[in-house]
């Protein structure tokens, strides 16, 4: 069997420059073709309220759909590690953070749990992290958010949207997160970004210069009702799933993806 990715692997990959790749999935027979493919993170996304359920958000998204779909997902990884998304209204106090998020470690199977917000989240983080609970951070568009940015919108572009997300990912860093997602910000405030902090930056539409990228599988496939701008489908190149992730995981080793057309300023 090849070996687990484990959280210190993806420290060192940051260290040499080597590229950390994830895609979500929520079913097992995805999870199977990423895993083989040689994926590094599978993420559970809480995306699935979006392009399983149909809905516009993913604020209905519950524990019960995380836990299960984690559940599903983790049986079927045998390399790749783990991450899953801690639903809206989950994590609002410390206590009830560390009963759900045991719950997905537990009975869902997870390695690593995700929560969204940066400074404000930190206590949260320290109290996961202090009960070893692994957690990767998610700053700058946080979908669960989505209700007071009124859209989804680029964040980080003001110098006081920039600063309160190099503030958010520092604190993370300091109450023990394993790495965080940049979502929707310049590329050159990800790059200062992802220079100045120790922990892996994984990004989605903020350029080349993260540590490593994460997309949603269904967009990298072209199955989405509407392709977001940070996305490109690899399936319309290729002839097969596997190929195409093939590719996408090629394309991101390389730095050839994500290129200026999938990134903002
Ligand atoms: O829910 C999700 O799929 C995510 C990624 C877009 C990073 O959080």
């Amino acid at each position: 069997m090849t070996e687990k990715i484990t959280i210190a692997r993806l420290h060192e990959m940051k260290k040499t420059g080597e590229k950390i790749v994830s895609l979500t999935a929520y079913d097992a027979s995805f999870a199977r073709i990423l895993d083989t493919a040689g994926i590094d993170i599978t993420l559970v996304g809480d995306s699935l309220g979006m392009v399983l359920h149909g809905e516009d958000d993913t604020l209905a998204v519950s524990m019960e759909d995380m836990t299960y779909h984690s559940r599903i997902v983790s049986r079927a990884c045998q390399r790749s590690l783990v991450v899953v998304d801690m639903p809206h209204r989950s994590y609002e106090t410390g206590h009830q953070a560390c009963t759900n998020a045991l719950r997905l470690v537990e009975a869902g199977g997870a390695d690593v749990v995700k929560l969204e917000g940066g400074v404000e989240q930190a206590e949260t983080v320290a109290s996961l992290t202090g009960r070893g609970i692994p957690v990767c951070g998610h700053v700058g568009l946080q979908p669960q958010s989505i209700k007071e940015y009124g859209g989804y919108k680029v964040q980080g572009r003001s110098k006081e949207q920039a600063e309160r997300i190099l503030a958010g990912a520092r604190a993370l860093q300091a109450a023990g997160a394993c790495m965080v997602v940049l979502e929707c910000i310049p590329a050159a405030l990800a790059q200062r970004l992802s220079n100045e902090i120790t922990i892996p930056t994984i990004g989605i539409g903020a350029g080349v210069n993260c540590d490593g990228q994460v997309l949603v599988v269904y967009d990298v496939l072209g199955l989405s009702a509407r392709s977001p701008h940070m996305a490109k489908n690899f399936l319309a190149e290729t002839g097969s799933i596997q190929e195409a992730v093939q590719q996408y995981i090629r394309a991101v080793k390389t730095r050839e993806f994500p290129g200026p057309e999938h990134s903002f300023e």
